[in-house]
């Protein structure tokens, strides 16, 4: 065949295979005719289960209004996915979240993780406190089946609601076997995050949640994309149980600014608090007034955290604080909330500061 001929045919024959080739595999296998996973939503309130006065409403709202047979109801896509089944822990809004309700939860994801039909829970939940229980179930669930955290912005009154689609795909990572050994995850806008790093740092807008260490990958159009995995300790790693826990101890945060009032820590003393988690300014940094009054907690019995109010970075031991001396702990890059998780879980096994401080270099 001449040169030109043959150019021209494998030309030919590239341009006719090439699209096939692009194509994703999974657009080519059978529809599959296994049965779908089972994975249990657990609701217990927030602005996912709210509802507005008209779709302008999306900001203005009443939480915790709307059943979870209804948001399952809500997208029959569900099922293409998974066998979804709900369950209605809380009806609450999750600025009221306290620690009995965290145990309550806690252990009823415990529970249902042990049929060994049940793939995965998704919590839908309120994303005030949302980061909170996310890194506590981090911390107490011995499992590496996913558990998925997922709330939303707008209530599902509003135009461009977004809980749909977030809790498809908290249910879509729930269901995806790729999701085990993964750590509690946090499922909003697209977005999967590891429980122990996300935070709310935006309190107006769909993409409110983020990681300073950023994403472990993305849920889009029911398929999951991982890119990195948690370098912390968590769930079947973990030296903590929630069904050896029945009740957490009491942890104070005392925000850090110029011109401190130190009624604060006296209120935390008076409580008998076990700890306290001082946010700092900078790098957890203690006002030279304040300096008296958290060693005088430190010698009452009370722990001694340094966190700080800044959103990014992490607290390093003695730096401005000679942290070995006062016998402080450090809260490493755990912001004040979780910080207060990790404390509040760490102190129902010891009480030993050089303990905790390893606790919070590992979790
Ligand atoms: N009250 C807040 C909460 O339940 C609403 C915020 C939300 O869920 O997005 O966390």
């Amino acid at each position: 065949m001449n040169p030109i001929r043959r150019h021209l045919t494998i030309a030919l024959a590239a341009s006719l295979l090439l699209p096939l080739a692009l194509q994703p595999a999974q657009a080519q296998s059978p529809a599959s005719t296994a049965p779908k996973p089972q994975v249990v939503i657990l609701a217990t309130g927030g602005t996912i289960a709210g509802a507005g006065a008209s779709a302008t409403n999306s900001a203005s709202y009443q939480a915790a209004k709307v059943p979870v047979d209804k948001l399952i109801a809500g997208i029959p896509e569900l099922a293409d996915v998974a066998q979804v089944r709900g369950e209605q822990v809380f009806q609450i809004a999750s600025e009221s979240f306290t620690n009995d309700k965290l145990v309550q939860l806690g252990k009823r994801v415990s529970q249902l993780l042990r049929d060994p039909a049940i793939a995965g829970v998704v919590v839908t939940h309120g994303t005030d406190t949302l980061e909170e229980t996310a890194f506590f179930l981090n911390l107490v669930i011995r499992s590496d089946k996913p558990v998925v955290v997922v709330g939303s912005m707008r209530p599902g009154t509003a135009m461009s609601a977004d809980g749909m689609l977030n809790l498809y795909n908290a249910v879509v990572v729930a269901a995806d076997p790729r999701s085990r050994g993964q750590g509690t995850l946090v499922v909003m806008s697209d977005e999967i995050h590891a429980g122990r790093d996300v935070a709310k740092r935006i309190n107006i807008k769909t993409s409110a949640f983020g990681s300073q260490w950023g994403p472990l990958g993305m849920a889009v159009e029911g398929r999951t994309y991982w890119f990195r995995a948690l370098a912390k300790r968590h769930t079947v790693k973990s030296e903590f149980d929630i069904d050896a826990i029945d009740k957490l101890p009491e942890v104070f945060i005392v925000y850090g600014s110029g011109n401190m009032s130190l009624e604060a820590y006296e209120a935390a003393r008076r409580s008998g608090a076990k700890a306290v988690v001082h946010a700092g300014t900078g790098n957890g940094s203690v006002a030279n007034y304040a300096v008296d009054a958290l060693r005088s907690l430190r010698t009452q019995g009370a722990q001694v955290i340094r966190s700080s109010r800044v959103a990014d970075g992490f607290v390093i031991r003695n730096a401005e604080q000679p942290d070995d001396k006062y016998d402080w702990v450090v809260a490493h890059d755990l912001n004040p909330q979780k910080a207060k998780i990790l404390a509040a879980v760490a102190l129902t096994k010891t009480n030993d500061p050089k303990e905790l401080q390893r606790i919070f270099w590992e979790y």
